[in-house]
């Protein structure tokens, strides 16, 4: 049977840091664009994939500079802020890729409740970042800490300020990886 597929990310709509300036990305960041430009690649492969937006329960500022504060505050006291209620049918999901902003260079906190508010053993995670040139960096590390039961499998990185590349990054991993989806 075809493997059951989540899209699960975490994405700061708002002012964010680009070439240096501060500009809004509008609602949509760009983990979030990366998302719904995965879940179309899929489609192209033969693969449905539901997306599953993790929101804090108090979100994030707009504003880049509120947002800076209250991510390094959690980073430095390993905070996991409340975060909404999983999809529905969790259970059921095979392969779950997982994305997220590299946030001081590893996981924003609402990712870090995610992974503990669910059970992944017996589950595929494919984690996919969007960066500011850092790619990973040690979110990897802090995943396997987190979800030490999951099996975790090699994602894709794609650069801020390259979102434009984002749909080549994609049909690139795809075009070597669409088996571990099978
Ligand atoms: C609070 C904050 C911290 C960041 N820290 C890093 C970092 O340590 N390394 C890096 O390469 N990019 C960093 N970035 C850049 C983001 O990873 C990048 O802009 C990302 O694409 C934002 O995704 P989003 O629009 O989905 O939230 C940071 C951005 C923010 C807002």
């Amino acid at each position: 049977m075809a493997k059951k597929i989540l899209i699960a990310y975490f994405s700061h709509g708002g002012e964010n840091l680009v070439d240096d300036q501060i500009v809004d990305l509008g609602d949509e960041g760009n983990t979030k664009v990366a998302a719904k430009l995965l879940q179309q690649a899929l489609q192209g492969h033969g693969f449905n994939a539901n997306l599953f937006e993790i929101e804090p329960l108090i979100p994030y500022d707009r504003s880049y500079e509120g947002t800076l504060a209250r991510s390094r505050q959690e980073y430095e006291s390993g905070a996991a802020p409340l975060i909404n209620d999983g999809p529905n049918g969790y259970d059921a999901y095979d392969v779950i890729f997982l994305g997220y902003p590299n946030w001081w260079g590893t996981l924003p906190a609402p990712i870090v409740s995610f992974l503990r508010d669910h059970d992944l053993a017996n589950k595929k995670i494919i984690p996919f970042v969007t960066h500011g040139g850092q790619r990973f960096l040690y979110s990897i590390e802090t995943i396997r800490k987190e979800a030490p039961a999951a099996d975790l499998a090699e994602g894709f990185a794609i650069a801020a300020p390259y979102m434009s590349a984002a749909k080549n990054v994609i049909e690139d991993w795809l075009k070597d990886n669409v088996d571990k989806l099978n």
